[in-house]
């Protein structure tokens, strides 16, 4: 079976061509980071007339890597949300207009379900019940999927995304866009013990996650240590080294035990960590050392599929197919689409105001 998958949710214009949810027949990914970069971060009209540009040639480019036409796809999958408006119905039109002419089915994709699917390319098949920990610009979430097409969120941030605080304090501190790889790339020169920040966390002693507090801590260390920010791409001091390592270090044992806290509660089988920031290789060096001590395997995506692509989108759009889910030609853009289907009895007595009990 192949599918082709188109993504335009953020600032990647993406397609691929895949064979039977596995194989990845090509992944074309057009990036925007030059676009925005001189904002420090996305802007959401320059995001969809790029995506405008884009998407003919990426799609074209697509099918001549695959090299198939488009008589050889038997569906088309496509993310629906969540991510920006405009953004999205770029994606969602063109594919709706190609299902059509074509007469071929269409499928809409959450955009973090396909984070999830992005670990079946070059990992053995996911066992259930799983956990996966979704970390990127615009999400920080972990779900219990205790079958295929299942999901339950059990931990959530309370206000900005990992990827996003990565971002912001490499902004504050002259590093550019966007601020994840750069962090990672200092704080390896840099002593993740010297400022001892503290790991966020909530006063109801839910498994949540908060990165705004850390983003203040770091403003504040800059402002009483007069630390200076790095100018016009210069050389940064031992002082941003140590400031990049130890901000890491706070963020990645927040993900890492928070994960672990879920795992020996909800015994999952598999360990899945997807998007943006799962690039890190201290996060992936930390969770690694985490499950074996828990005996459980961990499901990486490599890293061209850790940000956004379309390869992710055609897999779980593949698993739909073949269900024989299909969308209507009135499929719209769904800016803020969950992705929790299912609500277990614990979350239920949570919000009739019971005390949750760890
Ligand atoms: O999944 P993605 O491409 O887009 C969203 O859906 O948000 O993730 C982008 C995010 C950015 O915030 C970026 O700083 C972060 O992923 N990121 C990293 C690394 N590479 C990308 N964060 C930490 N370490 C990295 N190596
Ligand atoms: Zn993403």
């Amino acid at each position: 079976m192949l599918v082709l998958g188109i993504e335009t949710s953020c600032d990647e214009t993406a397609a691929a061509v895949i064979r039977d949810g596995r194989a990845i027949v090509s992944s074309v990914i057009s990036s925007q980071i030059a676009v925005h970069k001189p904002f420090g971060g996305v802007v959401p009209e320059l995001a969809s007339r790029e995506h405008l540009d884009k998407i003919v040639p990426v799609v074209t480019e697509a099918f001549e890597r695959a090299q198939v036409t488009q008589k050889d796809i038997d569906g088309i999958a496509v993310t629906v949300g969540p991510g920006l408006v405009g953004s999205l119905l770029v994606g969602v039109s063109y594919a709706k207009a190609m299902a059509y002419a074509l007469d071929i089915p269409l499928v809409g994709v959450n955009h973090i379900e396909g984070h999830i699917y992005s670990v079946a390319f070059e990992n053995p098949p996911i066992e259930y019940p799983a956990e996966a920990l979704i970390v990127s610009g615009g999400h920080t979430n972990i779900f219990f999927i205790p079958e295929p097409g299942k999901y339950k969120v059990v931990a959530r941030t309370r206000d900005d995304a990992a990827g996003e605080a990565f971002d912001k304090v490499a902004k504050l501190l002259g590093l550019g866009y966007p601020g994840g790889p750069i962090i990672e790339r200092l704080a390896r020169e840099g002593n993740p013990k010297a400022i001892p920040f503290s790991i966020p966390r909530m006063g109801d002693g839910l498994p949540d996650f908060s990165f705004s507090g850390l983003k203040t801590a770091v403003t504040k260390h800059v402002r009483e240590t007069r630390l200076a920010p790095v100018e016009n791409g210069g050389e940064p001091s031992q002082g941003i080294k140590d400031l990049a390592a130890s901000f890491q270090h706070v963020v990645v044992e927040s993900l890492v035990r928070t994960m672990e806290r879920i795992a020996r509660e909800y015994y999952p089988r598999t360990l899945i960590v997807a998007g943006g920031v799962a690039c890190n290789g201290k996060l992936r060096e930390v969770c690694r050392e985490m499950a074996k001590e828990l005996g459980l395997p961990v499901y990486f995506p490599s890293p061209h599929l850790s940000t956004d692509n379309a390869a992710m989108i055609a897999a779980a759009g593949t698993v739909k197919l073949l269900a024989g889910e299909r969308s209507n030609l009135d499929l719209n853009a769904d800016v803020t689409l969950r992705l929790q289907n299912i609500d277990l009895e614990e979350e239920a007595a949570r919000r009739a105001g019971a005390r949750y009990r760890l």
